[in-house]
């Protein structure tokens, strides 16, 4: 019933045109470098490809997103993006939307709820993320003593969860790497330098820190300026990996104050809107996930290079 409903959906659509499609675009919000990016690429995927964008910031707020979308279905969009904030709560709103028969495409961020209620997510594989950094750093300490302290994402966010269990996942067996202190900086600059102000009073100033792994490069750079103000040099006296790849973390690597970061694409929104087309134009049923790659960067990888690369990329 529903696959007929949605066949009926696409062959609309194809009537109307791809091109004259509109989009709803439930955003978080602008916490991140990252995800100005996502949002500028975002918007010029859409221009480019002529559908109109109604674009919402729910500024962090679950409660936001979700009145974004019934509002995107009470207008009738042609598709729904939504990078969500938190993995929960997602049932009762995705299930309004595909009784409306609009697809609904995730970006970035997973929600636990069933995969029918949305056409595909496309995102990177986040428990890899942080896989990668924890195996970037085991690698980099060997067999010395590291006392590890980690900056959080959202909590509650995909992210948040997936990327601790990779990088977990990494230290499993190390008896050398402990992880003695997390909390949360909520994915912005000022909670990663205020987190990390706590850890360096913490732990002696920053003396019995051996590493920072921060789940996204904001916090990493919000973290570095309250160990520059501790006093010690970030990269050195405290090693630093992080995730996202922004512009800034390369100046940081360049300067010898960050040391690895784990690349994930801005541009989730080509991949949706190529499925999306595929979708309108004759109910084409993509993978459940469009996954995106990611890798790691170095010190080692011209740093000042990449940050001539990407630092007029919309971050
Ligand atoms: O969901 C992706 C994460 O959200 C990015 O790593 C982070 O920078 C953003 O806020």
């Amino acid at each position: 019933m529903t696959r007929t409903l949605l066949a009926g959906a696409a062959l609309l659509a194809l009537t109307a045109g791809a091109s004259a499609q509109t989009v709803g675009f439930s955003q978080i919000g602008s916490e991140s470098g990252w995800r100005a990016a996502e949002t500028t690429l975002t918007r010029q995927q859409a221009e480019e490809r002529g559908y109109t964008l109604q674009f919402s910031d729910a500024q962090q707020r679950q409660e936001n997103q979700i009145a974004a979308i019934r509002s995107f279905v009470a207008q009738g969009v042609d598709a729904i993006l939504l990078a969500p904030v938190v993995a929960t709560g997602w049932d009762s709103v995705l299930q309004e939307a595909k009784e409306a028969e609009i697809p609904v495409v995730l970006l970035d961020r997973q929600v636990d709820s069933s995969d029918d209620l949305y056409l595909t997510a496309v995102g990177s594989d986040l428990v890899h993320e942080g896989q990668v950094a924890g195996e970037w750093l085991v690698g980099e300490v060997g067999d010395a003593e590291c006392r590890v302290v980690e900056l959080q994402g959202t909590t509650g966010s995909s992210p948040a969860i997936d990327r601790a269990q990779g990088f977990r996942n990494a230290l499993e067996g190390k008896a050398n790497l402990e992880i003695v202190r997390s909390q949360t900086g909520d994915f912005t600059r000022a909670g990663g330098k205020s987190v990390m102000e706590s850890f360096l009073q913490a732990e002696g100033g920053g003396q019995n820190i051996c590493a920072l792994y921060a789940h996204n490069d904001d916090m990493a750079i919000g973290a570095i300026q309250a160990i520059k103000e501790a006093g010690l040099k970030p990269g050195e006296d405290i090693k630093i990996v992080s995730i996202d790849a922004v512009p800034d973390i390369f100046q940081a690597m360049a300067a010898g104050e960050a040391n690895a970061t784990v690349e994930l694409t801005p541009n989730m929104a080509g991949p949706a809107f190529d499925a999306l087309e595929a979708f309108w134009e004759n109910g084409t049923q993509p993978e459940k996930f469009i996954q995106t790659e990611s890798r790691l960067y170095t010190q080692a990888d011209d740093p000042a290079a990449e940050y001539e690369a990407r630092k007029d990329l919309g971050y």
